[in-house]
């Protein structure tokens, strides 16, 4: 304590901000600068007609509308509201008919879900600065098609949000939007290492939040980087303390963007594995940082749908590093994190061979 008060007065010395939020990013995070981040946005009337919305329905067939006829989704055969929901938003760059929410769609698809993928390319690739502050009124739009939709059957208590990255901020604007027009909660967000850049700085009312939704699950694996460190859910993990993953190659590292992408498969196997992703609950985000959060009577959660919803904290996850990734029990031994396995040359306490 003493010594972390030095710390703040010579770094004030060298007159940079001294961050009392230290153990949510080191020292702030990749790209901490986001110029602009805090402007107001807004998308002009001409251009909604480029957010599109698209259905995806048994045999993966898809139908896409656009924001002026989006109501008609309650109409098209691939629909049942009597079915549960799952809204996925794309991330930066991303485009519904890249590989991720095909994997997305698919796996919802085969559960049974209705599967609504939201398409804001023409939004999401400008420069990124531009992407960030226009997701809030993608986020707005979206909301408000989900408000005419519930008017047509759609249920909030069956309806879920997913996102990755970008994605992972944008569920945050649909959910808190719908919360205040329709006054009722969208049941579930699964937000995949939510995007860092340009969000870290903001207030808990203008990113993904606990507040949002009934529930809130959040993965992190890359959480000073692409990702961010803070508590945003109900249930938050940090995969392998949440900083970098393990590299499938021995010899090549898991940096930011292999780590940040590595949530992607995570959460694919842990759809097909559904209770082998065993998590240890942790007192701080510091604790999952260091693996710090072995127990000889451990507090556990699963990570991935088949979480307790009731079981909220933060939690550590130890995963092998190769797909399909879980340890299932043994993830709850200290030998089996997965910096002290890396290399039988490392003892294991003094030197990080990777990262
Ligand atoms: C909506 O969700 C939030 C966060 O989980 C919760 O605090 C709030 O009570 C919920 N509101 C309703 C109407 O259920
Ligand atoms: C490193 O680990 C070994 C074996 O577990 C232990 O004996 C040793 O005290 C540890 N060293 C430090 C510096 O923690």
């Amino acid at each position: 304590m003493i010594f972390r008060l030095f710390l703040c007065v010579y770094v004030f010395l060298l007159s940079v901000e001294c961050d009392p939020r230290a153990e949510e990013g080191y020292p702030r995070g990749f790209m901490s600068v986001c110029p602009g981040s805090t402007k107001p946005a807004s998308i002009p009337r001409s251009q909604l007609k480029y957010l599109y919305f698209v259905v995806q329905g048994k045999g993966r067939t898809r139908q896409t509308y656009n924001y002026w006829d989006a109501k008609n989704i309650a109409t098209d055969p691939r629909i049942d509201f009597r079915r549960k929901t799952v809204v996925v938003a794309i991330g930066y760059l991303d485009s519904t008919s890249f590989p991720i929410s095909g994997m997305f769609a698919n796996e919802y698809e085969a559960r049974g879900y209705n599967v609504i993928l939201i398409d804001n390319q023409r939004f999401a690739t400008v420069h990124y600065y531009l992407a960030s502050r226009l997701m809030r009124p993608v986020g707005k739009h979206v909301a408000e098609i989900l408000v005419e939709l519930t008017k047509a059957g759609l249920d909030p208590a069956k309806t879920e949000l997913i996102g990755f990255s970008l994605g992972g901020q944008t569920v945050s604007y649909i959910a808190r939007n719908y919360q205040n027009m329709a006054g009722k909660n969208i049941s579930r967000i699964t937000a995949l290492e939510p995007a860092g850049p340009c969000f870290r700085t903001l207030s808990s009312q203008e990113r993904l939040d606990a507040s949002n939704a009934d529930f809130v699950q959040v993965i992190h694996t890359n959480i000073d980087g692409y990702g961010m460190a803070t508590r945003m859910g109900h249930v938050d993990f940090y995969v392998n303390g949440g900083e970098f993953q393990p590299a499938d190659l021995n010899l090549f590292p898991c940096t930011s963007t292999c780590s940040h992408f590595r949530v992607l498969t995570l959460w694919l196997s842990s759809m097909k594995n559904p209770r082998k992703f065993i998590a240890l609950k942790c007192n701080s985000i510091q604790e999952a940082r260091d693996a710090a959060c072995y127990k000889e009577h451990p507090v556990t959660n699963v990570m991935g749908d088949s979480v307790n919803v009731n079981n909220h904290g933060i939690f550590y996850l130890s995963t092998s590093k190769m797909f399909p990734y879980y340890l299932g029990k043994n993830g709850l031994k200290p030998e089996y994190a997965s910096w002290r396995r890396i290399s039988d040359i490392n003892e294991g306490n003094e030197t990080e061979v990777y990262t």
